[in-house]
């Protein structure tokens, strides 16, 4: 097994902290966080995230760090020094599920690489034919340009640029995540800034930030928003997925995985309420209803509010770029960190070197990443998600990121709780913490915590009885088997993928006590 200096570690603690909360800061605080405030009534969204927050956010962050703080190692290999094969195969399963979330997340920002292109001209256009969509002909911008982009073959260029920046950043190690990073963050929360002043100095500006601050209590009874919370808080925490995990095996043991946790989640939630105002300032002031989906929002509701900013043609140019540019480089980040999961367990149990894994998996990556982005028109309506790409992307993520997400922070917290013992965690923790965590963390790892997500799935599972997500779309040429592929992709390739590496080599002896 590679050693600790194989391995690398992080230069120093804020470059660690920079490099989690660079994986945390992603698209889930600049535009899902708005979505999805938005879609559960915009006041009464925040409140339930914040209890998410506190409830299950921060502990469920602090078993994930602790784990690989302890271990120092990747996410499986420190299950399977918690609960054996049981342990490992779960840790497998939770990075299939993030792998292919990281090649949707990655169409997500060759799609956005190719809006900023836009963003220097034709975006900003009134509208753009389409010939890809004979029912619809054309559409207004942006939602034209996005549609005219997505069918046809150049974002799979950008697909490819995009994972190659990854594997540059990657192949270098820790060492050069954290680089970046110290370069990243800092440029992302000034160009947030540069939106917060515009949006809250909009005619209305402020108004729209008493519609996300004014609580609903009579919205909040409904279960939906719920959920919506408990997933919004694990997305964009990092969680569920061992990236922290990963992060944090290179970290020395004596690392304080209670500051830590709590600096790297204020900083997230701090980004996302500022993203939050500026999106909800804005589209305030120009009377725009965002859709309920998240991606609309991304590439073509803010896009569109920004085609409204008063100034000229060169100030909406402006923002436009600030805005994509914003998204590339938080989205980079956080794929980054998404890459790096797998990469840290492949080499852990493997002993590969990264140059020898950065083609494959870089390779699988380009592959998955190039099938979201396939242009073939399978809705020519436009009555669901138009191109096959489109559609695949969003059958996929209803299970890897629905259910994977929130089965990965199940697995860990029984796994901790019940198997290693919540109460041993606290007190290897609490050696080097700054800050001890209370005897309740406890309560919260082995029955709060898993009692709520396996009712989030158990609920979300059983409304599948109703007929498998994605039944009722419109998919020339596939109806009805593709829902039910994406579904065996996710479930069975998924679990046997997760045995077959789990069964493929024991791990050397670890004579190290836990
Ligand atoms: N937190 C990232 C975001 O908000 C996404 C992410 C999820 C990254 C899980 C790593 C692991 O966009």
């Amino acid at each position: 097994m590679a050693n600790t200096e194989a391995r690398g570690q992080w230069q120093s603690r804020l470059g660690f902290i920079l490099a989690a909360a660079g994986s945390a800061i992603g698209l889930g605080n600049i535009v899902f966080f708005g979505a999805n405030a938005y879609k559960y009534g915009a006041g009464a969204f925040y409140l339930p995230y914040l209890i998410a927050l506190f409830t299950i956010g921060i502990p469920v962050m602090i078993v994930e760090l602790g784990l690989g703080s302890l271990t120092r190692r990747a996410f499986p290999p420190s299950l399977h020094r918690l609960a054996g094969r049981f342990g490992e195969f779960w840790g497998w399963f939770a990075l299939v599920s993030a792998f292919l979330v990281t090649m949707y997340y990655i169409t997500i920002l060759s799609w956005t690489f190719g809006m900023l292109i836009g963003a220097l001209g034709t975006l900003w256009q009134p509208e753009q034919a389409l010939t890809a969509f004979p029912a619809v002909k054309s559409l207004p911008n942006p939602m034209g340009y996005f549609f005219d982009m997505i069918s046809g073959w150049l974002p799979l260029a950008f697909v490819v640029i995009i994972w190659v920046a990854n594997l540059v950043i990657i192949l270098r190690g820790v060492s050069q995540i954290e680089r970046i990073n110290r370069i990243f963050l800092p440029l992302m929360w000034l160009f947030m800034l540069f939106l917060i002043v515009r949006g809250l100095t909009l005619p209305q500006g402020l108004e729209g930030l008493y519609l996300l601050f004014t609580p609903n209590f009579e919205a909040m009874k409904d279960i939906a928003i719920w959920k919506g919370a408990f997933s919004q808080i694990f997305f964009t925490l990092s969680l569920g997925f061992g990236v922290m995990t990963a992060y944090a095996s290179y970290l020395p043991k004596d690392a304080d995985q209670v500051g830590n946790p709590l600096i790297i989640s204020f900083m997230n939630c701090c980004f996302e309420f500022l993203a939050g105002i500026a999106v909800f300032t804005m589209l305030f002031s120009f009377a725009i209803v965002p859709q309920a989906s998240t991606l609309s929002m991304t590439f073509f509701v803010i896009p569109q509010g920004i085609a409204q900013m008063p100034g000229g043609m060169l100030v909406v140019q402006g923002f436009g770029v600030l805005f994509f540019v914003l998204l590339l480089l938080a989205g980079i980040s956080s794929s980054v960190s998404l890459v790096e999961a797998p990469m840290s367990a492949l080499i852990d149990k493997f002993g590969m070197s990264r140059r020898h894994l950065v083609p494959l998996i870089g390779g699988l990556g380009i592959m998955g990443s190039a099938a979201f982005a396939l242009p073939f028109v399978v809705d020519p309506g436009l009555d669901s998600n138009g191109t096959l790409g489109l559609t695949l992307l969003d059958l996929i993520d209803h299970w890897a990121f629905s259910y994977g997400l929130l089965l990965g922070g199940l697995v860990e917290c029984v796994i901790v709780g019940w198997f290693f013992g919540a109460d041993k965690l606290r007190a290897r923790i609490n050696q080097h913490a700054s800050l001890h965590l209370p005897a309740l963390f406890d309560v919260f790892v082995k029955w709060v915590i898993p009692a709520v997500l396996i009712y989030i799935l158990a609920s979300s599972a059983w409304q599948e009885f109703g007929g498998i997500y994605g039944h009722n779309y419109v998919i020339k040429g596939f109806q009805p088997w593709l829902p039910v592929l994406c579904f065996l992709i996710w479930l069975a390739g998924g679990g046997l993928l997760s045995a077959l590496l789990t069964f493929s080599r024991e791990y050397p002896l670890q004579e190290e006590q836990l």
